[in-house]
């Protein structure tokens, strides 16, 4: 079946690219909206980077704050999650910044001491690791990765089993939205109620949710949440959010200082003074999210996303006939036509994560990029060897059928 979503996007065409996760893929509108900008500013620097692109920003900022159900000014763009987290776990490593131990609001800002507890769970990525264990390393704190064993069973089982890990010592709890190295859609709503209760700031990794499935980010109350829009998004490279909900975003120091600080002009936004303006550099990908927002909505994406959902049970499905290996989450139940994708007790969505036999994981990464063209990420977690794989809307089933045929002939192949 062709899929005319497919020339849209630049990918190669020999490819069977079933990465989406890693980096995301731009659509060409998305990207020649990004480009439109990079044009716009050689006609005229000066103009363009201190009047034109600040209020394009803020454009930017209000379609992508309404996608995600917050306020404008509680969304600054960053390239990648990476360095939204570093400011958020980097400021709670930090000494008070209004001399006075207390925020602009008079509620004192939490910062992390020896003792304290980040809790985790064992399934991050690992840069956001690093960072927060380097901020142990500075503070004394510990990071506790409760052991989340796969497969899972129900939500509720999930939530009981993390929150196990809570004791009176926990001062945050870090988790993904969508987990890098098992696709697993982790359910978050009740972690951020009991949180919130319990006085524990949450700090959300969304980096695949944006996209992938609908988010609103009022209703899920997460205290800070980050995610990148270059991947199930799709806007241009380098493009992330971090939202902080209003009454903590002073506990926040910007992580690279400039005129925002002590701002000759300020704003109607503090965090937004303090962290936007980060000296010269190319501002375009975050002003191509307005584009990526309207060309999802142009082409239907909740359509796409059912598309790409159903093609992910189904070939997980045929994966996991080819050995006799149990699934790490319970097979999706799909919603009726015209409700929304997925369940909300569904643990994966366009991205999943099959367990694979022991394998020679090498040997069979270079088989099926040198005989198939197959991109996906492939390799060892925990003791499992693991096989992620990503539907974009410009995947079809031929796609599918390929990495099905690749993977049955060439197991038996490279098995040890
Ligand atoms: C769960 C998760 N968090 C964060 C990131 C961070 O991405 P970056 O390295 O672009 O900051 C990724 C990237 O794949 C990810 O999978």
């Amino acid at each position: 079946m062709s899929n005319s979503l497919k020339s849209q996007f630049l990918l190669d065409p020999d490819v069977v690219f079933l990465n989406h996760g890693s980096f995301g893929a731009t659509p060409r509108p998305v990207l020649e909206a990004c480009q439109g900008f990079q044009l716009e500013l050689e006609r005229e620097p000066v103009r363009f980077l201190s009047i034109r692109a600040r209020e394009l920003l803020i454009e930017s900022r209000a379609a992508l704050a309404e996608y995600v159900g917050v306020g404008t000014d509680d969304i600054i763009y960053f390239p990648n999650p990476t360095t939204a987290i570093n400011v958020v776990a980097r400021s709670l490593a930090d000494a008070y910044s209004t001399g006075n131990g207390k925020s602009a609001e008079g509620r004192p800002p939490l910062r992390l001491r020896a003792g304290d507890e980040i809790l985790t769970s064992d399934h991050e990525y690992g840069a956001m690791e690093r960072t927060w264990r380097y901020v142990c390393y500075r503070t004394g704190a510990r990071f506790v990765q409760q052991h989340i064993p796969t497969p899972v069973t129900t939500q509720a089982e999930f939530v009981e089993r993390f929150w196990s890990g809570v004791t009176p010592r926990t001062k945050v709890i870090f988790l993904s939205h969508i987990t890098s190295p098992t696709a697993l859609i982790f359910p978050l709503a009740e972690i951020c109620r009991r949180a919130r209760a319990a006085g524990i700031l949450t700090v959300i990794d969304g980096a695949h949710a944006i996209g992938q499935i609908p988010l609103n980010l009022a209703e899920l109350d997460a205290d800070i949440y980050t995610a990148a829009c270059h991947k199930w998004l799709s806007s241009a490279k380098g493009c992330a959010f971090l939202y902080t909900r209003p009454d903590i975003q002073p506990w926040l120091e910007p992580l690279v200082v400039s005129f925002g600080w002590e701002n000759d002009h300020p704003g109607p936004s503090r965090y937004v003074d303090w962290h936007q303006w980060q000296g010269t550099r190319d501002l375009s990908p975050f002003l191509s999210v307005p584009a990526a927002i309207k060309f999802q909505k142009d082409n239907d994406w909740d359509a796409v996303r059912r598309r790409c959902h159903l093609m992910a049970i189904d070939t997980r499905r045929r994966i996991h006939a080819l050995s006799d290996l149990e699934p790490i989450c319970p097979e999706p139940v799909v919603p009726p036509a015209g409700a929304a994708i997925p369940d909300s007790a569904a643990w994966f969505c366009q991205m999943f994560s099959a367990r694979l036999p022991q394998v020679n994981v090498d040997l069979l990464r270079k088989r099926m990029w040198d005989e198939y063209r197959i991109e996906a990420p492939l390799g060892p977690w925990r003791d499992q060897v693991r096989l992620r794989i990503s539907f974009q809307g410009y995947n079809d089933q031929t796609d599918a059928d390929t990495l099905v045929e690749a993977v049955t002939r060439l197991l038996p192949a490279v098995a040890l």
